[in-house]
């Protein structure tokens, strides 16, 4: 028998309930329930899934995908087969699923969600816009101060979709795909050792935060995300670029930087 996951967190949706939980190393898994239904944001842990569900007598009824890799997708097999399932095309999942596109808008016990094509992690990257619930779930196009491997790329293709998130209200609460928040607050400590903020928020670190560290504010991540910030021109300067150079560029730059941090 699974066992309902430790560090279990949630937020009120009033009504229902948003729980979620580190899965795995840094992988978070996300759970909405109302009215007594399940939909779960990506599948990184079938097991402690319906082992919550079953606590919580909570029927899954759906999944909507972000993306195709695998950390996302493996809880399936484990799951039942009458499951609704969406995501982006090309998902190798083996079973059937419907395919959703850029601006199609979704619907899911009264919450209003949109779908947004944010490639450059992988090829087939959405995000989910709940603007009602005040929720973004968006994978693993950014983290906490950070922002996925560049998988497929282009970079200007990736910095395009990150932009993106700037045309968005910045009341979302945003839930990602993993929890990388200590590494990526060090790397921005030591880019911007000017900037007091990330040295503080890493001794903060563990301390007052929930598990996961979630959910990120849309607008905090705007001001303080270096990936997001590519386009300023002390962000140009810190990676050795003179100001001015295009953003896709000093973006690519980061993201180079963070892989060998
Ligand atoms: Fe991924």
């Amino acid at each position: 028998m699974s066992k309902v996951p430790v560090e279990l967190s949630q937020i009120d949706l009033n009504p229902g309930t948003l729980w979620f939980w580190r899965a795995g190393d840094d992988n978070v898994a996300l759970l909405l329930e109302r009215e007594g239904e399940g939909l779960a944001i990506d599948l990184p842990d079938g097991p402690g899934l319906m082992a919550l569900c079953a606590r919580e007598q909570i029927q899954l009824r759906e999944v909507w995908f972000t993306h195709g890799h695998h950390d996302h997708v493996r809880g399936l097999p484990s799951l039942p087969s009458s499951l609704s399932l969406l995501g982006p095309p090309g998902l190798s999942i083996f079973r059937d699923y419907r395919r959703v596109h850029e601006g199609e808008r979704l619907s899911w016990q009264g919450l209003e969600a949109e779908v947004l094509e944010t490639p450059g992690h992988s090829d087939l990257d959405i995000c989910f816009v709940l603007r009602e619930a005040k929720l973004l779930f968006c994978g693993d196009l950014i983290f906490d101060c950070g922002c996925g491997r560049m998988f497929a790329g282009p970079a200007p293709r990736f910095w395009q979709s990150l932009q993106r998130l700037k045309s968005l209200p910045g009341e979302l609460r945003v839930f990602c795909g993993h929890d990388y928040t200590g590494d990526n607050l060090q790397f921005s400590a030591k880019l911007m050792p000017e900037e007091p903020w990330y040295q503080e928020a890493l001794k903060a670190l563990g301390q007052t935060r929930e598990a996961c560290g979630m959910p990120l504010s849309l607008q905090q991540q705007l001001q303080r995300n270096l990936f997001l910030g590519a386009d300023r021109p002390e962000v140009a300067e810190a990676v050795g670029f003179r100001a001015g150079t295009k953003p896709a560029e000093v973006f690519a730059e980061l993201r180079q930087r963070r892989n060998g941090a």
